[in-house]
């Protein structure tokens, strides 16, 4: 039994052909696109651009914006050569099982946990908080009490007193909306691509108004200094975070990084898509760079109508509707509209974050490196129920027991130790695997592959020591498991035993 024991490439290529059956290569380079920003925005740009503001760079989130930008260009450009390569499911999982062995394979799975059931979270996190404001800022009703829309770690001290005046116990809407879209999943119920084009239409027309319409109300007081001088903020968990400066910026990139989440979805679509060669590149880099250059307008704009104290006190998540509502005069239809579209663009996002858990769960499944159960499909659905069922308990505690700027560092890390990964699986493949039909090549390898591991490693510093340690547990659990259960129920290394459900 060997821990670097690498899943051959034609495995996995006749895996990949047996589960074309079925599927249609309908996917054009524009659907991709558009796939790609129904995955791309939601909560890090309506959310965390405020929160990165706040803690970590004021205005200068917008150079944060680019660093991420770059980083996630570079890893994109890597994803881009695998998922044309080998088109299966589990991205990143089965890419470093084909490189890098069974071990690291084990370790991106797990890793990528972080990146789409904790990044679902962190999502219906931000959605609780929208539903609040929708409740009383549209509907103008009571919002649900703070004690059932907030983690127990979360709690509101009075200004003077310094007493506790609310305290969280559960996240109660967070939840429903984790179990709901399961549950959706579990039926087969998929967003079409009528359906996410127009979510995509709604989410970018919302982002164009507010560029187009804040642009206007940017006071150059808030824009002064763009870079604020270094120092340390201490956010309301006592936690320390550089703020201003280079260091600031990075920390911002990191934080932000969040923004640009969803873009490795597209290559699952890798099967579907018409003309992956051309069309792979086209809709990971095109929906790239639409958002970036959405992020960084927008980002300049936020900055200029709000101050910073605004977003370290007031609106908190939903900072977006709050700025507007307190300083564009006249706009108050904007907010609303706002809180509306949010909440469906959310929705969007965490489907496909779940349904890209669920896929990877469903690889590692029929791999043996989780309980072969996951593998299973629903007899009349055909979806891997069982898989959705065990990320439903698992997305739905983090979404109701932990605060949402915590779980969103967390999918970051998580994502940013993915896609290093992803960028030194492209170098080791080309080496251990020359003559594999290639449909798209990174450039200049190993240059990009190599500047992609520095800038993600970078942001992955930026993100500071308290989130460097929650990856370096949450790795280690998974470890743990890997030997304890996953190594002696592997498929590839026991292939004479029956494996174990
Ligand atoms: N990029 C996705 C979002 O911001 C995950 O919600």
């Amino acid at each position: 039994m060997s821990i670097w024991k690498r899943k051959p490439l034609a495995l996995l290529l006749a895996e990949a052909s047996d589960s074309e059956k079925g599927l249609k290569r309908t996917l054009t380079a524009w659907s991709l696109v558009a796939l790609g920003i129904g995955a791309i925005i939601g909560a890090g740009l309506f959310v965390r651009t405020a929160t990165a503001a706040a803690q970590n760079a004021g205005p200068s989130v917008t150079i944060g914006f680019i660093v991420a930008a770059i980083g996630c260009a570079l890893a994109g450009l890597c994803y881009a050569e695998l998922s044309s390569s080998i088109p299966i499911s589990g991205s990143a999982y089965t890419y470093t099982y084909a490189t890098m062995g069974e071990l690291l394979a084990w370790i991106i799975g797990w890793d990528l946990i972080l990146e789409y059931a904790v990044g679902a979270a962190t999502v219906g996190i931000a959605w609780s908080e929208y539903l609040n404001n929708l409740l009383v800022n549209v509907l103008h009703t009571s919002p649900i009490p703070y004690s059932l829309s907030h983690s127990p770690f979360q709690k509101v001290l009075d200004p003077v007193t310094h007493q506790v005046i609310e305290q969280g116990i559960i996240n109660l809407p967070a939840l429903f909306i984790v179990a709901v879209i399961s549950l959706l999943l579990i039926r087969g119920t998929q967003e079409s691509a009528f359906v996410n084009g127009i979510i995509v239409v709604v989410k970018v027309a919302i982002v164009i108004m507010i560029i187009v319409f804040g642009w206007s109300y940017i006071n150059p007081v808030n824009h002064t200094p763009y870079i604020p001088e270094s120092s340390i903020f201490t956010d309301e968990h006592g936690v320390g975070h550089s703020y201003g400066g280079i260091m600031g910026i990075l920390g911002a990139a990191g934080t932000v990084f969040f923004a640009f989440i969803g873009f490795d979805a597209v290559s699952t679509a890798a099967q579907e898509t018409k003309n992956p060669k051309r069309d792979m590149p086209i809709g990971i880099l095109g929906s790239l760079a639409v958002c970036t250059v959405l992020y960084i307008l927008f980002a300049h704009v936020l900055t200029g109508v709000a101050t910073v104290e605004d977003f370290r006190t007031g609106g908190k998540e939903a900072s977006v509707a709050f700025a507007i509502g307190k300083y564009m005069i006249g706009y108050q239809w904007l907010a609303q509209f706002v809180t509306v579209a949010i909440l469906a663009g959310f929705s969007s996002v965490i489907l496909v974050m779940l349904l890209g858990q669920s896929r990877v769960f469903y690889a590692m499944g029929k791999d043996g490196l989780l309980p072969k159960a996951f593998g299973d499909l629903h007899p009349k659905y055909k979806t891997p129920y069982k898989a959705n069922l065990a990320i439903l308990v698992i997305v739905g505690l983090f979404a109701a027991f932990i605060p949402g700027d915590i779980v969103g560092d967390m999918t970051s890390i998580g994502t940013l130790f993915a896609f290093i990964l992803v960028c030194i699986s492209v170098i080791v493949l080309r080496k251990t695997n020359p003559e594999m039909k290639r449909e798209f090549k990174t450039p200049l390898v190993p240059f990009v592959p190599i500047l992609g591991v520095l800038v993600c490693l970078a942001m992955i510093y930026g993100l500071g020591w308290t989130n460097w340690l929650r990856l370096a547990v949450w790795l280690l659990i998974g470890l743990v498991i890997y030997f304890a259960y996953s190594k002696k129920n592997s498929k590839l290394n026991n292939p004479d035993k029956d494996i174990q459900k």
